[in-house]
This record gives C-alpha cells, sequence and structure tokens, in this order.
C-alpha cells in the first residue's frame, strides 16, 4: 500500500510502541493509586507530559491530557458565551460553537479570503472586546495544510486580554509551533497525527487561564478532568512528540520536497487540475486539488484500485456527497470542491511512491472524465 491519507491518521512508529509496551502489559498501575506500581505510572506519564511541553514550548503543568483533538476542542469552548472563530475550522470546533449558540452564546464565524487564509485585522475587526471570551482559530488546516497568520492575531488578543484558543492538531510536530510565539492561552493537540496512538491529545492551557471541566468524577489532574489516565497512550504520545522535535526540520524539508514533486508531476500530465489552498503557506506534506469534472470518490476508489491511500476533503465528511465546508468558504464552486481529492505525505513515503501516484492517477482520470457526464 502507498499511504498518502496522513492527516487523516498515521502509523505508530516502532519506537513508540516499544516505549509503550510496558505499560500495556507489567507496568499496569493506576498513576492515583500511591503503591509502586501506581508511582510507576504517575512517573511515567510525568515524562510524556514534559515531552509534550517541549514540542509546544510550554510548561509541563500546563498541558493537560485528554481523548484526542475533539475533546481538547471541546473543552477549550466549553462554557464560553462569546466566541469568534472562522468558516475554516475543524468540526471539532465548529460544532461544539454551534451547541453553545444552541446554548444561548453568541458566536461570530470570520470568513477566509480565495486561498483559505484568515486576515488578521478581520478576526481582530470581528471581536467585540467587551464580551467575547474565547478566539478559537485553526492554525493549519486539515483538509488543505493552509497555515494561518495567527501570531499576528495572538499579540493583540493577549494586550486585549481576550483568551486565545488554538487547533494545533495538524500543525503540530510538522511546523514550529510554540505557544509564546503564537499568544496561545489554549491549545489542541492529538497523538496520532504524529504517529501516536489514536484516542490520545491534550489541550494546553497557560497559568492562569479560565477553563471549566467537561468530565466530572474523581480528582484527577487538579479536578480539571476527572477519569484514569490512558498511561499507555499518554507514553505513546511523549514518545511520538520527542521523534517529532528531533525530527522536524529534516522532516519538513523532505516532506515540502516530495509534496512538490508530487504536484509538478500531477499537474504537467493532467489538464484542468486546480491547486486548493495557499502555496506559499502551506504544511510541508499536504497537497489538496481539484479534478474538474470528476467526483473526488471516484478518483479515490480508482487510486484505491491501486493500493494507493488517498481522502477526498476530510476523513470524517468522506462517504457524504456534501462538498468540503472549508473549500466552499474559500468561495469554490461546489462541482469542483467535490472533485477535490487530498495528498497527505508523512512517515515512510519515499520519492517512489511519489512517481508512482504520478504515473497511475493520470489514465485514472482519463478514463473518469471520458465517462463523465459533466
Ligand atoms: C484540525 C483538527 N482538529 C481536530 C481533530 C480531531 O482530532 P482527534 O481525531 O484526535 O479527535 C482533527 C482530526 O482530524 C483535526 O485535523
Amino acid at each position: 500500500m502507498i499511504y498518502f491519507d496522513h492527516n487523516a491518521t498515521t502509523p505508530i512508529r516502532p519506537e513508540v510502541l516499544h516505549a509503550m509496551e510496558p505499560y500495556q502489559t507489567r507496568a499496569f498501575g493506576n498513576p492515583s493509586s500511591i503503591h509502586a506500581a501506581g508511582r510507576q505510572a504517575r512517573a511515567a506519564i510525568d515524562v510524556a507530559r514534559a515531552q509534550v511541553a517541549v514540542l509546544i514550548g510550554a510548561s509541563s503543568d500546563e498541558v493537560q491530557f485528554t481523548s484526542g483533538g475533539t475533546e481538547a476542542d471541546n473543552w477549550a469552548l466549553h462554557g464560553r458565551h462569546c466566541v469568534t472563530t472562522s468558516t475554516v475550522e475543524h468540526p471539532a470546533v465548529l460544532r461544539a460553537a454551534e451547541a453553545l449558540q444552541q446554548g444561548g452564546a453568541r458566536v461570530q464565524f470570520v470568513a477566509v479570503g480565495p486561498d483559505g487564509r484568515l486576515d488578521p485585522a478581520a478576526v481582530l475587526d470581528a471581536i467585540d472586546s467587551d464580551e467575547t471570551d474565547l478566539v478559537s482559530l485553526i492554525l493549519a488546516n486539515n483538509e488543505t495544510g493552509t497555515v494561518q497568520p495567527l501570531a499576528e492575531i495572538g499579540s493583540v488578543l493577549r494586550q486585549r486580554g481576550i483568551p486565545f484558543h488554538i487547533d494545533a492538531v495538524q500543525a503540530c510536530g510538522k511546523i514550529p509551533v510554540d505557544v509564546e510565539m503564537l499568544g496561545a492561552d489554549l491549545l489542541s493537540l492529538s497523538a496520532h497525527k504524529i504517529n501516536g496512538p489514536k484516542g490520545v491529545g491534550a489541550l494546553y492551557v497557560r497559568h492562569g487561564t479560565a477553563l471549566s471541566p467537561l468530565m466530572h468524577g474523581g480528582g484527577h489532574a487538579q479536578g480539571l478532568r476527572a477519569g484514569t489516565e490512558n498511561v499507555a497512550g499518554i507514553v505513546g504520545f511523549g514518545a511520538a512528540a520527542t521523534l517529532r522535535l528531533q525530527e522536524l526540520a529534516a522532516d519538513g524539508l523532505r516532506l515540502t520536497a516530495l509534496r512538490d514533486r508530487l504536484r509538478a508531476g500531477l499537474m504537467a500530465a493532467i489538464e484542468d487540475v486546480v491547486l486548493n489552498g495557499s502555496q506559499a503557506h502551506c504544511l510541508p506534506g499536504t497537497l489538496n486539488l481539484s479534478f474538474r469534472r470528476i467526483e473526488s470518490e471516484s478518483i479515490l476508489l480508482g487510486l484505491d484500485m491501486e493500493g494507493i491511500a488517498v481522502s477526498g476533503g476530510s476523513a470524517c465528511a468522506a462517504g457524504s456527497a456534501v462538498p468540503s465546508h472549508v473549500l466552499l468558504a474559500m468561495g469554490i464552486e461546489p462541482r469542483l470542491a467535490s472533485g477535490a481529492v487530498r495528498f497527505s505525505l508523512g512517515y515512510g513515503n519515499d520519492a517512489d511512491q511519489v512517481d508512482r501516484v504520478i504515473a497511475v492517477l493520470p489514465p485514472i482520470v482519463a478514463r473518469l472524465r471520458a465517462l463523465s457526464v459533466y
């Protein structure tokens, strides 16, 4: 299989699995227990907390582990009354914001330009500083890879004392993410996007940031999040974070070169292909292309039959014929949005795989276009 769907999820690296293994078997203690087995589990969590904190330039005690990026996003928005966000957020933020609206909160959705980027001035203009108790924005889009100019927004929000949540689930471990440089008060992370296990993530909570618990129960995490910790998952997250930090610069260059090779090869071999998102401000491994006169599902299936895994729009929207809300928000016409394919490269991908996709896709597109009714 050629796996070009790393924005959906990633394989667990062997080093990560190795680090997790003892905590699935012999080191099974409950981190809240005071005996030796419990203390061993607690110590492992503390190491992982430090490893995740370093990845984002935070202190260890500002990292709260969660069940993933979705919980971290929901937690950040929980209990807010006046929120400013954007039209290109992940559903974890969009749906949480809509739920707040249904409960009577005010929510503003700021629009993006045709390249999917936010204008910092437009975001700041949309904020009613007397009322706003959260601005929540995505750093790198999961569908297009477009990276937003959040540091510019964050510095103004800090001056104005408005809490700032950043969904950095796709950005973290792929481009440098630093909570100080971004001016973040809250920041969401997820392990399975960086070759860690599924079902574990984190919310960075700057010292002094107001946050109400989402989970009530025992007094875990100083009463902020009840529930016995997913020790092995957290250990795996820490190990994955360390590897990403070590390899960030080299991997960024490697994946950018592979992504550019894929884009150039496909655009040279296939007519009527449109690049979605910002070319200048994009995650290293992400490429989103629309193929005119074809539905992305047909391309996905054609590639799947050749053992190549890609995605159309976001994973959550896959299987439904609804064009991506992100592409529609960028002003892309629905038909073109329906032909969008996301290639997301990562660990284990190489130039031979890219060349194979460049060889396999043009005949698939030609065949589908020959059958196309529009
Ligand atoms: C930008 C973004 N935010 C949040 C999430 C949700 O993360 P998780 O799958 O860990 O719940 C995802 C996952 O696709 C994502 O891409």
